[in-house]
């Protein structure tokens, strides 16, 4: 059956025949770029290209992308995530469309790499009635008139969210589904974005699996983007044909294609096999972390675990470097050293207590080497990286497991003693974890996680930014928080600003944004865009709905993610204009549920924001308006108390 490194070969090979140029991946660091961290898709360093400027090498490219995403780290371990990743591309910059795509990838799909056309499911674009988007009725029936050829009856079917399968083979889906640009849907897209509507492939791993039965979604109907794990999306062929402006829609002057497919994901999908790890690219990390562990993949859910977390980790870490990430405190490197001191903590769990991660990365370069040569060149810089990272990180990881199994021992007793349990490690323990240890803050909440503990973060913070005073050097927090002052109150009236927020837009509008906030420990001072006074009854309302998502207690949590992906999540606030940076994003509410501001509302408020906040809303107290008056023209002030 054919590898992985034979799928790379054989998609550049077919889109080559089809006048293809085949260019080499850019680097996982974006060049001249400096808001960026990593390469995150494929089509980030096409940009430019998509939007007009001409590309050197011609209006047909193809290539397989390094991709690196970040915010997938704490995913990994189940059988589909992965950090690292590379993606097959080819490109249309203003030269074929439609018809020529489809008809190109569902052979290559099916006759050059021979998968079974009766597996493949296929998605469209219902159509945006409020943009003047129609629905892509040209590429579904391009799909069935392909799928007829292959002696199957595709029927085409609307509504699958609601309605499922219903024997159907080609699906409508809306543009959360079915439209790609770097912002996500329509209305996120900023002014000057290109975009458009998208149709992707899914394989089916079968009905006899019985995902769907033992999934939380086993209520409602199974459709292709269900997230049970019976059908997995191998590839998203986009058409790229709009340019937001304004807040309207325009023809780009080019029509471009920009397929996208996983290799890892199309290769699982050869396999037949939903372990993402099962493919051939592992399998010399497998059997190396094998042989040093003398333990077997598979066999034991945790270590299982533990064997993709270091699989993953290692083979990013590798590429990370070979592009010139080294293992630090800072920027990308700071990615690196958590990817290496996370394997090495993983390691731990296979029984692994001598140096191991050279020996790993040694075999990745060796199979990798051949479509990425520089590899090879820097193979010794690699190795050496990563024996310093790990060395130096095991020096201090026994101690600090040590020392946090003292901390269990230290709660224990107390347990014992007192009768209450105490379930939070405080932030000066999780600062002498950090500070003496070597422990990232993700790891200790990682510990803490496995023993149903939690991290008080805010008091870490305090604590970190106070070690940072202190030395006065600038071991550069990754993500900045806006508050000069970390003391309670302040942090109180923090959360208020979202709620407020909030609740200014569901009374006032969508256009209501900030322009500015002052907190001290007395009062919040909040600037946003409004240009009439605000009545007596709208200030009664927005009060009202603060002090309602006060009294219903949310919980107050965070992800880190890119602000493409905040913005999908709905998120608002301040906005970084580079797609790939890191954020952080505040969600009063349930993380996994839409805003809605209201007062049954499972969710209210979702901004990015480097905090902090309280963890639930409900110590804040009784929220109240004090002034509202003119900052300066079109931007109104509000002064707000909690008592
Ligand atoms: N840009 C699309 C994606 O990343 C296809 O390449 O899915």
């Amino acid at each position: 059956m054919l590898n992985a490194q034979e799928l790379r070969k054989k998609y550049l090979e077919f889109f080559a025949s089809k006048g293809h140029t085949v260019i080499s991946s850019a680097s996982l660091i974006p060049e001249n770029d400096p808001t960026t961290l990593f390469t995150g898709s494929g089509m980030q360093p096409m940009v430019p290209y998509l939007l007009g400027e001409k590309h050197p090498l011609g209006t047909r490219i193809s290539d397989s992308q390094k991709c690196f995403r970040a915010v997938d780290m704490d995913e990994v371990g189940d059988n589909r995530h992965t950090t690292f990743f590379e993606m097959l591309g080819n490109w249309s910059l203003g030269d074929y469309f439609k018809n020529e795509q489809i008809n190109w990838i569902f052979d290559f799909l099916t006759e050059d790499i021979g998968l079974n056309p009766a597996r493949l499911f296929v998605t469209c674009f219902r159509g945006d009635k409020k943009n003047n988007i129609p629905k892509d009725e040209e590429v579904a029936n391009l799909w069935q008139k392909l799928f007829q050829k292959k002696g199957i009856d595709a029927k085409i079917v609307d509504y699958p969210e609601q309605g499922g399968l219903q024997d159907g083979r080609i699906f409508y889906y809306d543009a959360n589904k079915n439209w790609w640009s770097r912002a996500g849907i329509p209305e996120n897209m900023p002014d000057g974005e290109p975009g458009g509507p998208d149709s992707e492939m899914f394989w089916d791993f079968g009905i006899d699996l019985k995902f769907h039965e033992q999934s939380k979604w086993k209520d409602k109907p199974c459709h292709v983007n269900c997230d049970c794990g019976r059908f997995m999306e191998i590839g998203n062929n986009v058409f790229m044909e709009y340019l937001k402006v304004g807040d309207k829609f325009e023809k780009l002057k080019q029509q471009n294609v920009d397929f996208g497919g996983g290799i890892e994901r199309i290769a699982a999908a050869l396999n037949d096999n939903q372990d993402m790890f099962a493919i051939d690219l592992f399998t010399g990390a497998r059997k190396k972390l094998e042989e040093v562990s003398g333990k077997k993949y598979g066999e034991d859910e945790k270590e299982t675990y533990a064997f993709r977390v270091i699989m993953d980790h290692l083979r990013a870490a590798t590429f990370l470097i070979d592009d010139g990430a080294m293992p630090s405190n800072k920027d990308q490197g700071y990615f690196t050293r958590r990817l290496i001191r996370r394997a090495v903590r993983y390691a731990n769990d296979l029984g692994i207590t001598n140096i191991f991660t050279p020996e790993v990365a040694g075999i990745y370069i060796e199979e990798y080497s051949e479509h990425y040569p520089s590899l090879q060149k820097n193979k010794e810089l690699i190795l050496n990286e990563l024996r310093k990272e790990e060395t130096k990180f095991r020096e201090t990881l026994e101690q600090g497991i040590k020392e946090f199994e003292k901390l269990l021992k230290g709660f224990q007793l107390a347990l014992e003693k007192t009768g209450h349990a105490i379930t939070e490690i405080s932030g000066k323990q999780a600062f002498k974890l950090y500070d003496t240890y070597g422990f990232p803050i993700e790891m200790t909440e990682e510990l803490a996680k496995e023993n149903n503990l939690t991290v008080d973060k805010i008091g870490f913070d305090e604590s970190y930014k106070a070690h940072q005073q202190l030395s006065r050097q600038g071991a550069e927090q990754k993500f900045k928080g806006g508050l000069a002052d970390h003391g309670e109150m302040s942090v109180k009236y923090h959360t208020a600003t979202h709620l407020l927020h909030a609740a200014l837009r569901q009374v006032l509008g969508n256009h209501v944004e900030q322009k500015g906030s002052n907190i001290t420990a007395e009062r919040l001072r909040f600037d946003f865009s409004h240009s009439d006074k605000m009545t007596d009854e709208q200030i009664k309302e927005v009060e009202n709905l603060v002090n309602s998502a006060i009294q219903k207690d949310y919980q107050v949590s965070f992800a880190e993610m890119t602000i493409a992906e905040a913005k999908e999540k709905g998120a608002i606030g301040l906005f970084g204009d580079k797609y790939g940076e890191m954020v952080k994003v505040y969600t009063v509410g349930d993380p996994e549920q839409e805003v809605l501001v209201n007062v049954s509302s499972p969710t209210f408020s979702r901004e990015i924001c480097g905090g902090p906040h309280v963890e639930h809303t409900g110590i804040m107290g009784h929220f109240k308006i004090v002034k509202e008056e003119s900052s300066s023209a079109g931007i109104r002030r509000i002064k707000a108390i909690l008592e």
